[in-house]
């Protein structure tokens, strides 16, 4: 059903990525989106300070981070608190900025809502939904961290609902979003489309499929076919309730 992880936010450090890896990238043939974190808002906006001096096609903001300033909570649990990350964003650079959205709060649509106020051209929804599991033996936390990020399709009813919410004000801003949790199949994705996003992400699918998104394509030509759709722009947020 899912994946439960805290394997941290493991990476070389901006400055590797922009000097040494993005030099190696084809940006011809793929665009590349820079996930970026922080533990401080300061340290957000550095970061993308240094993507904005690079070809890196858009920045996608990782609000889910502890902000070590305010106890360890995290900036995106917070509408206020993720806004304020998004506008000092916004203010060092003019690359597209994507929020990605954690699920682990009360009133997302307020979220999505502020986030667009700040300057988010984007979203991501949603990121992982914090769990735990326990070993009975020694009645211990099976991860070492206690608290870990689900993800796969146990979390695919939840990421769905958000992406419908987050649609809800989105669409009035015309602010597309990719959605993502629990995608594995094309009928997967274009529920997720049929709900609002207008493309998607797929992250656990990939430890034991990677094939998966060749697969998911196919079925989504297959399925605009059948159904005489010209194109997934006709289906973007179609729901008829
Ligand atoms: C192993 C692993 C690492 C992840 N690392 C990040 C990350 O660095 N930044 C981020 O915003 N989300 C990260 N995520 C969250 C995923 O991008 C995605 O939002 C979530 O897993 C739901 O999608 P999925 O069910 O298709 O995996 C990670 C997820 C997993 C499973």
């Amino acid at each position: 059903m899912g994946m439960l992880n805290a394997i941290g936010l493991q990476n070389p450090g901006v400055d590797k990525v922009v000097d040494e890896i993005l030099p190696g990238l084809d940006f011809e043939e793929t665009r590349f989106i820079a996930n970026v974190c922080g533990s401080t808002i300061e340290d957000y906006a550095a970061v993308t300070r240094r993507f904005d001096d690079s070809p890196i096609d858009a920045i996608e903001i990782n609000i889910s981070c502890p902000n070590i300033k305010e106890g360890g909570v995290s900036f995106g649990n917070y509408p206020e608190m993720s806004a304020k990350v998004v506008a000092a964003c916004r203010s060092a650079t003019s690359k597209p900025i994507i929020a990605k959205l954690s699920p682990n709060q009360t009133d997302i649509q307020e979220n999505a809502r502020l986030c667009i106020e700040a300057g988010a051209d984007g979203f991501a929804v949603i990121n992982t939904v914090m769990g735990m599991a326990i070993d009975v033996e020694a009645r211990q936390p099976i991860i070492g961290n206690v608290r870990g990020g689900l993800s796969g399709p146990a979390i695919k009813p939840i990421a769905l609902l958000k992406v419908h919410q987050v649609h809800e004000i989105a669409k009035v801003h015309n602010v597309p979003i990719i959605g993502q949790g629990g995608i594995v199949t094309a009928e997967d994705a274009l529920e997720f489309i049929i709900a609002g996003a207008t493309t998607v992400g797929i992250g656990t699918a990939l430890f034991y499929d990677p094939l998966a998104c060749r697969k998911i394509n196919d079925g989504i030509a297959q399925y605009l076919a059948r159904h005489e759709i010209p194109s997934i722009a006709a289906l973007v947020g179609s729901l008829q309730l």
